[in-house]
Protein backbone atom coordinates (compact mmCIF):
# COMPACT_ATOMS: atom_id res chain seq x y z
CA UNK A 1 0.00 0.00 0.00
CA UNK A 2 1.52 3.45 -0.77
CA UNK A 3 2.48 6.01 1.95
CA UNK A 4 -0.47 7.99 1.82
CA UNK A 5 -3.45 5.42 1.89
CA UNK A 6 -1.47 3.88 4.96
CA UNK A 7 -1.35 7.99 6.36
CA UNK A 8 -5.15 7.35 5.25
CA UNK A 9 -5.83 4.58 7.30
CA UNK A 10 -3.96 5.77 10.54
CA UNK A 11 -5.52 8.89 10.23
CA UNK A 12 -9.29 7.40 9.69
CA UNK A 13 -8.78 5.10 12.49
CA UNK A 14 -7.83 7.89 15.23
CA UNK A 15 -11.15 10.30 13.90
CA UNK A 16 -13.74 7.31 15.51
CA UNK A 17 -12.43 8.12 18.66
CA UNK A 18 -13.94 11.72 18.33
CA UNK A 19 -17.67 11.51 19.37
CA UNK A 20 -20.06 14.81 19.26
CA UNK A 21 -19.52 17.13 21.93
CA UNK A 22 -15.78 17.19 22.33
CA UNK A 23 -12.68 19.45 22.74
CA UNK A 24 -10.31 18.17 19.83
CA UNK A 25 -6.95 18.81 19.37
CA UNK A 26 -5.59 19.52 16.02
CA UNK A 27 -2.05 18.25 14.98
CA UNK A 28 0.01 19.56 12.26
CA UNK A 29 1.31 17.78 9.07
CA UNK A 30 0.47 15.80 6.13
CA UNK A 31 -0.77 12.62 8.23
CA UNK A 32 -3.26 15.01 10.30
CA UNK A 33 -4.43 16.26 7.15
CA UNK A 34 -6.45 13.11 5.85
CA UNK A 35 -7.88 13.22 10.13
CA UNK A 36 -9.18 16.46 8.97
CA UNK A 37 -10.56 15.89 6.16
CA UNK A 38 -12.18 12.79 7.74
CA UNK A 39 -13.49 15.56 10.65
CA UNK A 40 -15.08 17.48 7.46
CA UNK A 41 -16.83 14.65 6.10
CA UNK A 42 -18.68 13.60 9.32
CA UNK A 43 -19.44 16.83 10.61
CA UNK A 44 -20.93 17.44 7.14
CA UNK A 45 -22.86 13.96 7.24
CA UNK A 46 -24.12 14.98 11.18
CA UNK A 47 -22.22 12.44 12.23
CA UNK A 48 -19.64 14.62 14.64
CA UNK A 49 -22.20 17.33 16.11
CA UNK A 50 -20.88 20.28 18.02
CA UNK A 51 -17.20 19.56 18.52
CA UNK A 52 -14.59 22.34 19.15
CA UNK A 53 -11.01 21.97 17.99
CA UNK A 54 -7.80 23.95 18.95
CA UNK A 55 -5.25 23.97 15.98
CA UNK A 56 -1.51 23.48 16.53
CA UNK A 57 -0.48 25.50 13.94
CA UNK A 58 -1.56 27.97 11.46
CA UNK A 59 -1.41 25.97 8.87
CA UNK A 60 -3.83 23.76 10.64
CA UNK A 61 -5.96 26.33 11.43
CA UNK A 62 -6.31 27.72 7.53
CA UNK A 63 -7.32 23.96 6.64
CA UNK A 64 -9.61 23.58 9.46
CA UNK A 65 -11.38 26.96 7.93
CA UNK A 66 -10.82 25.46 4.55
CA UNK A 67 -13.26 22.09 5.56
CA UNK A 68 -15.58 23.97 7.82
CA UNK A 69 -14.14 22.54 11.13
CA UNK A 70 -15.39 24.71 14.18
CA UNK A 71 -12.56 26.20 15.71
CA UNK A 72 -11.73 27.33 19.71
CA UNK A 73 -8.78 28.51 21.28
CA UNK A 74 -7.47 27.59 24.88
CA UNK A 75 -8.08 31.25 25.98
CA UNK A 76 -11.72 31.43 24.87
CA UNK A 77 -12.45 27.68 26.54
CA UNK A 78 -11.21 29.33 29.78
CA UNK A 79 -12.66 32.37 29.92
CA UNK A 80 -16.19 30.72 29.00
CA UNK A 81 -16.36 27.98 31.40
CA UNK A 82 -14.63 29.74 34.74
CA UNK A 83 -11.05 29.61 36.20
CA UNK A 84 -9.56 26.11 35.89
CA UNK A 85 -9.81 24.37 38.83
CA UNK A 86 -6.65 24.09 41.12
CA UNK A 87 -6.13 21.43 43.28
CA UNK A 88 -5.61 22.15 46.86
CA UNK A 89 -1.73 21.23 47.07
CA UNK A 90 0.80 24.21 46.32
CA UNK A 91 1.84 23.50 42.41
CA UNK A 92 -0.28 20.39 41.67
CA UNK A 93 -3.09 21.35 39.65
CA UNK A 94 -4.50 17.92 39.05
CA UNK A 95 -6.60 17.13 36.09
CA UNK A 96 -7.62 20.14 35.68
CA UNK A 97 -5.28 21.16 32.61
CA UNK A 98 -6.40 18.37 30.44
CA UNK A 99 -9.36 20.64 29.03
CA UNK A 100 -8.78 18.75 25.70
CA UNK A 101 -10.83 15.24 25.20
CA UNK A 102 -8.63 13.87 22.27
CA UNK A 103 -5.52 15.34 20.02
CA UNK A 104 -4.53 13.71 17.28
CA UNK A 105 -1.24 14.31 15.58
CA UNK A 106 1.81 12.82 13.58
CA UNK A 107 5.26 11.83 14.19
CA UNK A 108 8.44 12.04 12.38
CA UNK A 109 10.21 9.26 14.11
CA UNK A 110 8.54 7.27 16.98
CA UNK A 111 10.16 4.10 19.18
CA UNK A 112 8.02 1.63 20.56
CA UNK A 113 8.89 -0.19 24.30
CA UNK A 114 11.93 2.23 24.56
CA UNK A 115 12.49 1.43 28.68
CA UNK A 116 12.49 4.35 31.33
CA UNK A 117 15.19 4.05 33.15
CA UNK A 118 12.98 5.53 36.00
CA UNK A 119 10.65 2.56 36.13
CA UNK A 120 10.94 -1.22 36.44
CA UNK A 121 8.48 -3.79 35.72
CA UNK A 122 5.16 -3.69 33.98
CA UNK A 123 4.08 -0.68 32.82
CA UNK A 124 8.33 0.51 32.46
CA UNK A 125 7.83 0.60 28.33
CA UNK A 126 7.42 3.50 26.83
CA UNK A 127 6.32 5.53 23.15
CA UNK A 128 8.65 8.30 22.29
CA UNK A 129 8.80 10.64 19.81
CA UNK A 130 10.82 13.22 17.63
CA UNK A 131 8.38 15.69 16.62
CA UNK A 132 8.50 19.19 14.64
CA UNK A 133 9.77 18.27 11.24
CA UNK A 134 6.32 20.82 10.52
CA UNK A 135 7.54 23.33 12.81
CA UNK A 136 4.75 22.95 15.30
CA UNK A 137 6.70 21.20 18.02
CA UNK A 138 5.85 23.96 20.53
CA UNK A 139 1.86 24.32 20.45
CA UNK A 140 1.54 20.46 19.74
CA UNK A 141 3.35 19.79 23.09
CA UNK A 142 1.07 22.32 24.20
CA UNK A 143 -1.85 20.31 22.74
CA UNK A 144 -0.47 16.96 24.28
CA UNK A 145 0.09 18.16 27.90
CA UNK A 146 -3.57 19.33 28.10
CA UNK A 147 -5.53 16.30 26.62
CA UNK A 148 -6.84 13.26 28.21
CA UNK A 149 -5.86 11.16 25.72
CA UNK A 150 -2.53 12.19 22.84
CA UNK A 151 -3.18 9.77 19.54
CA UNK A 152 -0.22 9.44 17.56
CA UNK A 153 -0.93 8.54 13.50
CA UNK A 154 1.59 7.01 11.44
CA UNK A 155 2.85 4.99 8.86
CA UNK A 156 5.61 2.30 9.20
CA UNK A 157 8.48 4.10 7.91
CA UNK A 158 7.92 6.24 10.79
CA UNK A 159 8.62 3.36 13.47
CA UNK A 160 12.71 2.94 14.58
CA UNK A 161 14.66 1.29 16.99
CA UNK A 162 16.44 4.33 18.55
CA UNK A 163 15.51 8.01 18.31
CA UNK A 164 17.60 10.67 16.00
CA UNK A 165 18.71 8.06 13.87
CA UNK A 166 16.23 8.81 11.01
CA UNK A 167 15.34 12.07 11.47
CA UNK A 168 17.54 15.32 13.65
CA UNK A 169 16.01 16.86 16.56
CA UNK A 170 14.13 20.03 16.20
CA UNK A 171 14.67 22.48 18.87
CA UNK A 172 12.95 25.97 18.95
CA UNK A 173 15.13 28.41 20.21
CA UNK A 174 14.88 32.25 20.54
CA UNK A 175 16.17 34.60 18.21
CA UNK A 176 17.93 36.52 20.36
CA UNK A 177 19.93 33.22 21.38
CA UNK A 178 20.19 31.48 18.31
CA UNK A 179 23.55 31.49 17.59
CA UNK A 180 24.89 30.58 21.44
CA UNK A 181 22.17 27.47 21.32
CA UNK A 182 23.61 26.25 18.01
CA UNK A 183 26.89 25.81 20.11
CA UNK A 184 24.84 24.29 23.07
CA UNK A 185 23.45 21.79 20.76
CA UNK A 186 26.84 21.16 18.96
CA UNK A 187 28.53 20.71 22.28
CA UNK A 188 26.50 17.80 22.87
CA UNK A 189 27.50 16.43 19.88
CA UNK A 190 25.19 17.45 17.30
CA UNK A 191 25.55 18.05 13.76
CA UNK A 192 23.65 21.54 13.43
CA UNK A 193 21.42 23.67 11.12
CA UNK A 194 18.71 26.68 10.94
CA UNK A 195 16.29 25.95 9.68
CA UNK A 196 14.92 27.60 6.38
CA UNK A 197 11.62 28.07 4.58
CA UNK A 198 11.01 27.33 0.91
CA UNK A 199 12.54 30.65 -0.35
CA UNK A 200 15.49 30.32 1.66
CA UNK A 201 15.06 32.39 4.23
CA UNK A 202 15.54 31.20 8.17
CA UNK A 203 12.32 29.78 9.06
CA UNK A 204 10.16 31.25 12.04
CA UNK A 205 7.87 29.65 14.19
CA UNK A 206 4.20 30.63 14.77
CA UNK A 207 5.58 31.76 18.03
CA UNK A 208 8.49 33.96 16.43
CA UNK A 209 11.17 31.55 17.21
CA UNK A 210 14.14 30.12 15.01
CA UNK A 211 14.76 26.37 14.84
CA UNK A 212 17.52 24.74 15.11
CA UNK A 213 17.32 21.20 13.38
CA UNK A 214 19.73 18.54 15.72
CA UNK A 215 21.62 15.79 13.86
CA UNK A 216 22.42 13.14 16.56
CA UNK A 217 22.76 9.96 14.65
CA UNK A 218 21.06 8.08 17.31
CA UNK A 219 20.06 9.69 20.85
CA UNK A 220 21.20 6.80 23.56
CA UNK A 221 18.71 8.29 26.59
CA UNK A 222 15.98 10.38 25.31
CA UNK A 223 14.39 10.98 28.45
CA UNK A 224 17.76 12.63 29.88
CA UNK A 225 18.38 14.32 26.55
CA UNK A 226 14.82 15.86 27.20
CA UNK A 227 15.52 17.10 30.80
CA UNK A 228 18.98 19.00 29.76
CA UNK A 229 17.12 20.89 27.06
CA UNK A 230 13.91 21.90 29.38
CA UNK A 231 16.61 22.95 31.52
CA UNK A 232 18.65 25.28 29.59
CA UNK A 233 17.25 29.39 28.94
CA UNK A 234 17.01 30.32 25.17
CA UNK A 235 15.73 26.66 24.18
CA UNK A 236 11.84 27.22 24.40
CA UNK A 237 11.29 23.74 23.44
CA UNK A 238 12.38 20.86 21.35
CA UNK A 239 10.81 17.56 19.60
CA UNK A 240 11.45 14.81 21.87
CA UNK A 241 7.88 13.92 23.27
CA UNK A 242 8.40 11.46 26.16
CA UNK A 243 6.07 9.09 27.82
CA UNK A 244 3.12 11.15 26.08
CA UNK A 245 1.23 9.06 23.88
CA UNK A 246 -1.69 7.41 25.18
CA UNK A 247 -2.49 5.54 21.77
CA UNK A 248 -0.75 4.72 18.96
CA UNK A 249 -2.89 3.87 15.84
CA UNK A 250 0.57 2.44 13.28
CA UNK A 251 -0.74 1.39 9.41
CA UNK A 252 1.95 -1.10 8.51
CA UNK A 253 3.20 -1.35 4.74
CA UNK A 254 0.91 -4.71 4.41
CA UNK A 255 -2.49 -2.10 5.37
CA UNK A 256 -3.04 -3.56 8.97
CA UNK A 257 -3.27 -1.15 11.54
CA UNK A 258 -0.86 -1.58 14.36
CA UNK A 259 -1.99 -0.13 17.91
CA UNK A 260 -0.95 0.19 20.97
CA UNK A 261 -2.45 1.62 24.10
CA UNK A 262 -0.76 3.20 26.96
C1 LIG B 1 4.79 18.99 12.80
O1 LIG B 1 5.52 19.94 13.47
C2 LIG B 1 5.28 17.62 13.09
O2 LIG B 1 5.45 17.34 14.44
C3 LIG B 1 4.40 16.59 12.43
O3 LIG B 1 3.51 15.99 13.30
C4 LIG B 1 5.29 15.57 11.88
O4 LIG B 1 6.23 16.28 11.10
C5 LIG B 1 4.57 14.52 11.03
O5 LIG B 1 4.22 15.05 9.80
P1 LIG B 1 3.78 14.13 8.59
O6 LIG B 1 2.50 13.51 8.99
O7 LIG B 1 3.64 15.10 7.45
O8 LIG B 1 4.88 13.15 8.36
Amino acid sequence: MNTERLKKLAAGKAVEEISSGMIVGLGTGSTVQFALEKISEKITKGELKNILCIPSSSNTEKEARRLGIPLTTFNELIITNGELQISNSQFAIGNSQLVIDVTIDGADELTLDHPDPDLSGEGANQINLIKGGGGALLREKILAQTSKKFIVIIDESKLSTKLGSKFPLPVEVVQFAASIEQKYLESLGAKVVRRKNAEGKIYITDEGNYIIDAKFDGIDNPKALAELLNSRAGIVEHGLFIGMTSKLICAMNNGDLRIDNC
